[in-house]
C-alpha cells in the first residue's frame, strides 16, 4: 500500500486495503443479490461523482444481467466539509416506474443527500427504493437516516480515495486514506 497522500497542504494516511474494500464489496453484494431475488426489474443509480468506483464493482459483484444502470448527481460538500445545502446537478434520465432502485452512494455523512434523493425518486413511483454506501459515518447524521447496506462504518473523519475526492483530487486511489490527525 502507498505511503501518506498529500493534496492542498493536507495529509492522509492509509486506512482501508483495496483487498479489505474489495471483501466487504463482495459481501455488500451478496446481500443486494439475496433481496432482489424475487424482483425482476432492478435499476441501480449511481450517485455521481464519488460512487462511480464502488458502483463499477459493486454491479459487477451483483452480476444481475437483468438489471439496468442509470446516474444521478448532487452536491454538498466544499473542500472537507458539508455546506448543509444539497444542490442537484444532474437529474434522472431513466423512468423509475414499477422498478426496484438500488441508489449506490459513496458515504453517508449528515444523511441530507441521502434523504432528498429518496425524496426525488419516491416521486416517480418506484416499487421499492434501497440505498447502498461504500462508507457510512454513524456520527455526523443529522437527520437519523440508516442505509439498507453499508461496507464500512467508519468515525466522522475526511476519507480520500476508491472514488471519494477533495476538490476532485484523488478519486483514483486504490486504496481508501483518511485525513491524518492534527498534532
Ligand atoms: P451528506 O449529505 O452530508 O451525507 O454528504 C454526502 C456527500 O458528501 C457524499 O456523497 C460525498 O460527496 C461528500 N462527503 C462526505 N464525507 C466525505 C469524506 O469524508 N470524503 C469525501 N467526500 C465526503
Ligand atoms: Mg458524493
Amino acid at each position: 500500500m502507498e505511503n501518506k497522500v498529500k493534496l492542498n497542504g493536507l495529509t492522509f494516511v492509509p486506512y482501508l486495503t483495496a483487498e479489505q474494500i474489495s471483501a466487504e464489496v463482495k459481501r455488500v453484494a451478496d446481500e443486494i443479490r439475496r433481496d432482489l431475488k424475487d424482483t425482476c426489474k432492478p435499476i441501480f443509480l449511481c450517485v455521481l461523482k464519488g460512487a462511480f468506483v464502488f458502483a463499477a464493482d459493486l454491479i459487477r459483484e451483483v452480476g444481475r444481467e437483468d438489471s439496468k444502470v442509470s446516474f444521478v448527481r448532487y452536491a454538498s460538500y466544499e473542500g472537507t466539509s458539508s455546506t448543509g445545502t444539497v444542490k442537484q446537478l444532474v437529474g434522472l434520465t431513466e423512468d423509475l416506474g414499477g422498478r426496484d432502485v438500488v441508489i449506490i452512494e459513496d458515504i453517508v455523512d449528515t444523511g441530507l443527500t441521502a434523504l432528498r434523493m429518496i425524496e426525488d425518486l419516491k416521486a416517480q413511483n418506484p416499487a421499492s427504493v434501497r440505498f447502498a454506501t461504500l462508507l457510512y459515518k454513524p456520527e455526523s447524521s443529522k437527520t437519523g437516516f440508516v442505509p439498507d447496506y453499508v461496507a464500512f462504518s467508519i468515525p466522522s473523519k475526511f476519507i480520500l480515495g476508491y472514488g471519494l475526492d477533495l476538490d476532485g483530487q484523488g478519486r483514483g486511489l486504490k486504496d481508501i486514506y483518511v485525513i491524518e490527525d492534527e498534532a
